[in-house]
């Protein structure tokens, strides 16, 4: 199967402008892209890759409250959005989502129709304590942000994909090394039926030392998506 690479802008770039050059780069080659949801609706130009959202509401319209500022799987899944992250760890950290907000989240995103990739990953705290309490941590994690998800749901070919993601190696040129990687995403395959992703300070040299390993599904990069240089190098990576 081919592999995955995700593509999460955050919240990046400060321009249409610049949005549509950063996609120009990505055109040619089969990859998702998740801009933020400004950019969603717009043209970026985009070809061959497809489109994804960052985060989605636990609610579809006609909703039975009223949720100012809030963006439904519905709404996505209406202009053409085929994938959504959910319960990534800033999101987890800045917005406070809690397991049960994910898990609902999950919840209607598949319903919708949409794929979801959803974020688990240990803090340093965790990780110093061993690879006992790593895979304590995620497997609770993973239970928690699925719990009740009806099994008819996850049975739809690339319905959910996992994305590996310890917290202390986002953002920080801080990755996890591909072996200690590998244990986990193993652990996570034992645990879910679904494909999974590493996440970390993914770049253009070392992206490859991940995606050699045919357990880990494919790659999801963060601040070297916005790079121009960084992004050219990892497309020629993939061709
Ligand atoms: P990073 O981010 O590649 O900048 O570490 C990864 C992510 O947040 O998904």
């Amino acid at each position: 199967m081919k592999k995955i690479i995700a593509l999460n802008w955050k919240m990046n770039p400060a321009s249409i402008k610049e949005a549509k050059e950063i996609s120009k780069i990505v055109s040619s080659s089969d990859v998702i892209i998740f801009p933020p949801f400004i950019y969603l609706g717009m043209s970026l130009g985009l070809k061959k890759a497809k489109l994804g959202a960052q985060d989605t509401f636990w609610e579809n319209p006609p909703a039975g409250g009223a949720y100012t500022g809030e963006i439904s799987s519905l709404m996505l899944k209406n202009i053409g959005v085929e994938y959504v992250i959910i319960g990534h760890s800033e999101r987890r950290k800045w917005q406070n989502e809690t397991d049960e907000i994910i898990n609902k989240k999950i919840k209607l995103a598949l319903k919708t129709g949409l794929k979801v990739i959803l974020c688990v990953g240990e803090s340093i705290q965790i990780r110093k304590k061993g690879l006992k309490s790593i895979k304590d941590f995620i497997k609770k994690q993973i239970q928690k942000d699925l719990q009740k998800v009806h099994s008819s749901l996850l049975k739809v070919q690339g319905s959910l994909t996992i994305a590996y993601e310890p917290i202390w190696a986002i953002g920080t040129g801080n990755f996890c090394k591909p072996e200690d990687a590998l244990e986990i995403i193993k652990f996570i395959k034992n645990l879910s039926d679904s494909r999974v992703l590493y996440g970390g300070s993914v770049n253009s040299k070392n992206i490859l030392n991940f995606l050699k390993y045919k357990e880990i599904d494919g790659v999801l990069v963060g601040g070297a998506s916005i790079d121009k240089k960084e992004l050219k190098s990892i497309i020629a990576n993939l061709v």
